[in-house]
């Protein structure tokens, strides 16, 4: 097999997270980090299963940024021109992904202010593509989805360079299998795969989420370390019922109870991990409406001297009122997930 260059897009925030994954388990070695995408050179395949990654994409194209001219847009056909349509087909199946590339669909998105849109890239990219293979293009100006089978293409402008890069898996990787049901405020998998990593969770610790949801957090922590002890609780029975649902076949007990007073003795949780309902999607039920320096406390008592918590929080206000209930903010990383600003924050508690 020929070392494929490949691209792993992102939350922004997260690119030095999906670096280190990608060293770590050997996946390859990194070439550039730019603004929510890692680029590496693989050194195995399929090299695809990178967690916090929101995708991963064969590099197809590049050549400098058109600015922001209003024909710009147009001269990115010439992309499409220069990647080796048999050489992508080849490496993608190589990577496990579909054999042959079927109908095109492009989706695109830049830094900065343009004078086109990025369905006018979008369309001048697909069509070219299409031309070249030979099969239909779906344009994504009306709003409607892909049909099945579409490859799919990305392009994107940093404002140095134009990348076009091919999708290796017939769906975005961050779509995973397991989320049959969701909840509001339900995370994004690569984020809750960056908090599990965050955390360090060792063979056989325990770990807990006090606010489970959909069991996000929980589900990623199996995938990573199989050998955790796994206890998620909520207090809505919807969210209870969406855990299990989602955890079938993992070691992921899931119970109701409220995150204010969690039916777990002192000192028992190596590691908590949380994204609790503050920040407005969710709202705080039980005793966790009178007060969040209760949510505080509970994570305390119920963290094992020197245990690790990982919160995401949507801002960095609520820190003193982790540190007022005697935890030590160790680790700070500002992400931004859907156009919206939260920090992941690292925390231990006293020997
Ligand atoms: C932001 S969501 C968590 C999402 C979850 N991490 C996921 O990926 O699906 C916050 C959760 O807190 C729960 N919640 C609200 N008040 C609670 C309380 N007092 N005790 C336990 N859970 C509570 C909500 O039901 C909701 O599922």
């Amino acid at each position: 097999m020929t070392a494929a260059s490949l691209v792993a897009r992102c939350v922004h925030g997260l690119e030095p997270t999906v670096a280190a994954e990608i060293l770590r388990r050997g996946l390859g070695t990194i070439t550039h980090i730019g603004h929510r995408e890692v680029h590496f050179r693989a050194s195995r395949s399929p090299a695809l299963d990178v967690r916090t990654a929101d995708d991963v994409f064969l590099l197809a194209a590049q050549g400098p940024d058109v600015g922001a001219s209003r024909t710009g847009a147009a001269a990115l056909a010439g992309l499409a021109g220069a990647a080796d349509l048999a050489a992508l087909t080849r490496l993608r199946r190589d990577h496990g992904g579909p054999g042959a590339l079927t109908g095109v669909e492009v989706s695109a998105s830049f830094l900065g202010r343009r004078n086109f849109t990025r369905y006018d890239v979008e369309d001048a990219v697909g069509h070219a593509l299409a031309a070249r293979l030979g099969v239909g293009y779906h344009s994504r100006r009306g709003g409607a989805a892909p049909p099945p089978g579409h490859s799919g293409w990305r392009v994107t402008l940093d404002g140095e360079r134009a990348t076009l890069l091919l999708r290796i898996a017939a769906r975005p990787l961050h779509r995973r299998a397991y989320k049959r049901r969701s909840v509001p405020g339900t995370l994004h998998p690569p984020l809750a795969a960056a908090m599990v990593a965050m955390a360090g969770v060792e063979p056989g610790d325990t770990v807990l989420d006090p606010c489970c949801g959909a069991g996000t957090l929980l589900i990623e922590a199996a995938r990573q370390q199989p050998r955790a002890r796994l206890h998620g609780f909520d207090l809505s029975r919807r969210a209870v019922t969406a855990a299990r649902e989602n955890a079938a076949g993992l070691p992921v007990a899931v119970a109701r109870a409220d995150a204010g007073r969690l039916p777990v003795p002192d000192g028992v949780a190596d590691r908590v991990l949380a994204n609790p309902p503050w920040g407005g999607q969710v709202t705080p039920g039980g005793l966790l409406a009178a007060s969040a320096g209760r949510w505080w406390a509970e994570v305390r008592r119920v963290l094992a001297p020197g245990g690790t918590a990982v919160v995401l929080l949507p801002g960095v206000g609520e820190l003193p009122l982790g540190i007022r209930h005697g935890l030590t903010p160790v680790h700070l990383q500002r992400v931004r997930v859907a156009g919206a600003e939260s920090f992941l924050v690292r925390w231990t508690a006293p020997r």
